[in-house]
């Protein structure tokens, strides 16, 4: 009888799963276009509320009035009667959220499972997203496919035990000291699109040398694809975590609550939590408890200190934004070599335009997106990198963080072409010897 209760409730459950897309389910995303000054200013106003109730999902400094918003069924109302009563013109983008997310989830399970990634195959494609052990075997297959070019080293573990590895890419001329340009994905977990595209310039630094080898005569190249594997790996899971952001490891607080996880690009000791991060180990801005409280942010930290003097460009790897983020983002001022920044951040965005029409903006992170403190640019532009920029890649599927895998070749491609064009300018503009300054 119990048994039987108990197949009961399994079912049940089951049946429960199906019908609910999850923490999502029946979640809309509006369009919202506020036509004047007053628009604009409530629409800040409603979105510095930071209220659980609507998400805002695009409303950064240089914000022009149009913005996306998430909301779930029960705020939806309340979210209208704003809306309406300041004249704030909103368009049904997609009706249900959840079910988007879930359908990708489940694309992407599937994808992987029927064609699973098997070393000695060549390039990984751009057909679908892969998992941080495919990122890894991927890496490892190219080193020993092409051992007089490249080098893979074991740089550190995440918090959940998973290895984080960086790949050095030469041109096998084996001359040492060379300057580098170290690149990294992934830090944010639901930023599938980064760690996708670092995969494909690894690809084509290596695999496609021969068009490339101007970019290794005088320079290495270091890439860590995944920054935060577990956050990755969880995002992967279901349609409620797709859209995690963190890492994983716990905080207890005070009142026996657990919360998981820190704001990677918050936990850095630079400024650390002045400015647009949170002290709230529940928030998705968390800073961490301290400085450097995450391995994975001692890894790209400690890889920042190894390549000092050697180090020139440091890119890191987001979505969305469609911009070139250069220093500094913990305050409102420029660093003395602002227009080495802006030129070259030019170069990338002209490049992208020139390949795929796409527009990228230029600028500090304080202009363009708004003080944040505590950030591995920040850190590795005053570790001494002479140009240090995190890109935001585009807004892409419902939330502007999700890509379907059908836009992940065209995105892939265009932000290679500006990691190829910064990449010869630097190569150029600072020869071995040539430091950062005029
Ligand atoms: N979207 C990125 C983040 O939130 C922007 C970081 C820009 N850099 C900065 N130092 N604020 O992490
Ligand atoms: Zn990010």
């Amino acid at each position: 009888m119990l048994k039987q209760f108990f197949q009961f409730l399994l079912v049940l459950c089951g049946a429960l799963a199906l019908a609910s897309a999850g923490r999502y389910d029946g979640y809309k995303v509006y369009e919202i276009k506020a036509k004047n000054l007053a628009g604009r200013k409530a629409l800040r106003a409603l979105a510095s509320e930071v209220s659980d109730k609507y998400e805002f999902l695009t409303l950064g400094r240089n914000f022009n009035g149009s913005a996306s918003v998430l909301v779930s069924p029960e705020n939806e109302a309340a979210l209208k009667a704003v809306l309406e009563k300041q004249q704030i013109s909103h368009t049904l983008q997609n009706s249900n959220f959840g079910r988007t997310l879930q359908d990708e989830v489940l694309q992407h399970r599937m994808l992987h499972q029927s064609k699973p990634y098997a070393a000695g195959t060549g390039r990984l494609g751009t057909e679908r997203y892969h998992t941080h052990s495919e990122i890894n075997a991927y890496l490892d297959d190219l080193a020993a496919r092409y051992p007089s070019r490249v080098y893979v080293k074991i740089v550190g573990k995440s918090y959940e035990g998973r290895l984080l590895k960086t790949i050095t890419i030469t041109n096998g001329d084996g001359r040492a000291g060379k300057n580098v340009i170290f690149i990294d994905g992934g830090f944010h977990a639901n930023e599938w699109i980064s760690p996708a595209t670092v995969v494909f310039s690894i690809g084509e630094l290596v695999e496609n040398f021969e068009e490339h080898a101007e970019l290794l005569n005088d320079y290495d190249w270091i890439v860590l694809p995944v920054v935060n594997p577990d956050g990755y790996e969880y995002t992967q899971l279901s349609s409620e975590t797709r859209l995690w952001r963190k890492t994983r490891q716990p905080v207890t607080l005070s009142n026996g609550t657990v919360c998981y996880g820190t704001d990677p690009n918050r936990n850095f000791d630079f400024h650390w939590l002045e400015k647009g991060a949170s002290s709230d180990p529940c928030s998705n801005f968390y800073a961490g408890p301290r400085p450097f409280s995450e391995p994975e942010t001692v890894v790209v930290r400690d890889i920042l200190h190894t390549l000092r003097g050697r180090g020139i460009l440091y890119l890191s790897l987001h979505s969305y934004g469609s911009a070139f983020y250069y220093p500094w983002g913990w305050g409102p001022v420029l660093p003395d070599t602002w227009e080495d920044l802006h030129e070259v951040g030019v170069v990338g965005a002209e490049a992208i335009h020139a390949y795929n029409g796409t527009e990228y903006e230029v600028g500090s992170s304080t202009a363009l997106y708004g003080e944040a403190c505590g950030a591995s640019d920040d850190y590795a532009f005053n570790d001494g990198f002479a140009l240090t920029y995190t890109m935001e890649l585009p807004f892409a599927g419902s939330s502007g963080f999700e890509p379907p895998a059908s836009d992940i070749d065209r995105l892939v491609r265009e932000t290679w072409a500006g990691i190829r064009a910064v990449g010869k300018r630097v190569t150029v503009k600072y020869p071995l010897g040539r430091k950062r300054g005029r």
